[in-house]
């Protein structure tokens, strides 16, 4: 049994600052034994039965906001994310990638997590600790990721596509490591990968298919031509040009289109929040597609 309390500054603990958290840690993960609030301003004596905790313990922390989470929405559904860059190898020490640190899709997937689905979060490599709860789904390059993601598919009833998949793979990577020769270029002969989204939206059925697009120029104008062209229902349009957004930031900032027509542009939020609007989005366009009253055009 372990007793915290919240001193951090994380979402939870703003929501929660000094309040004492009593859990239980067994196998599958940490029970809620108790949870007691405290009066704004009012100081806790300090005991050294009580771990004032900076609440970093990534997973823990996870695990405790799953427990406290107001909010079960997604109770059965089941949520594929994909996550991070993809890895191309050019020879066994060098690969080509791109600048994705997992943590949108990640986001997503803890999200999607604290509101009750079942998630199955398929990522590139990445230096991030996977959210507690999540089938953990690895991979390196575009082609595993498209294997990992038609394998999971079926039973996903929501499918969202934050990684950033490298568009191109060294047709023949070499066995062993390239020899550098200073003087003379090196070329490599690349080939498109699969457009692993597209293939999804074909073969989807009854789920709902986000994607994300990121962008350096005409952002809404080209975000809007992916979404034609991927045949997704929601496309999150990221400018990835601008600094503290997009790549290894903490938070993004991002218009999400959808395919009956309506754009709403979401402020600079952290990546956690950003994903609850995207879960809002999805939750709020299947009820408005459902409803009998409802006169969308359809794709
Ligand atoms: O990981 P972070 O550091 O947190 O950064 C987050 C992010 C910037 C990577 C994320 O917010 C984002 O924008 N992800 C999409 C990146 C991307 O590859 O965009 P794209 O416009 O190139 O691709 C469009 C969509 O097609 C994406 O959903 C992508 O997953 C998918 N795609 C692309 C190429 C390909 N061969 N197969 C695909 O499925």
């Amino acid at each position: 049994m372990r007793t915290w309390r919240i001193a951090s500054r994380s979402s939870l603990g703003l929501r929660l600052c000094g309040a004492v958290v009593t859990v239980c840690e067994r196998e599958a993960g940490l029970v809620l034994v108790g949870l007691q609030a405290l009066p704004p301003q009012q100081e806790l004596p300090v005991r050294d039965d009580l771990q004032h905790v900076a609440l970093s313990g990534h997973q823990e922390l996870e695990a405790l906001e799953r427990l406290l989470a107001p909010r079960r929405d997604l109770a059965g559904e089941r949520v594929l994310v994909t996550s991070g860059p993809t890895r191309e190898p050019i020879d066994p020490v060098r690969y080509i990638s791109n600048r994705s640190s997992g943590k949108m899709g990640q986001a997503v997937a803890t999200a999607a997590l604290r509101r009750g689905a079942e998630v199955i979060l398929i990522s590139g490599p990445t230096t991030l600790t996977p959210p507690a709860g999540a089938v953990y789904v690895p991979v390196q390059t575009a082609e595993d990721m498209r294997e990992a993601a038609l394998q999971h598919l079926e039973r996903a009833t929501i499918v969202i596509k934050a990684a950033a998949v490298a568009d191109y793979r060294v047709k023949q990577p070499s066995a062993t490591k390239i020899k550098s020769r200073k003087d003379e270029g090196l070329t490599l002969d690349l080939a498109p990968n699969p457009d692993i989204l597209k293939e999804l939206a074909a073969r989807k059925g009854r789920a709902f298919l986000v994607g994300f697009a990121a962008e350096t120029n005409d952002v809404r104008a080209n975000a809007a031509a992916k979404l034609r062209a991927k045949g997704v229902d929601l496309l999150v349009a990221n400018d990835v040009s601008v600094k503290g957004i997009g790549f290894d930031a903490e938070d993004n900032q991002v218009t999400l289109l959808d395919r009956w027509g309506g754009a709403i542009d979401l402020p600079k939020m952290s990546k956690l929040e950003v994903a609850d609007a995207i879960l809002d989005r999805v939750v709020g366009l299947r009820a408005a597609d459902r409803s009998p009253a409802s006169n969308r055009a359809a794709h």
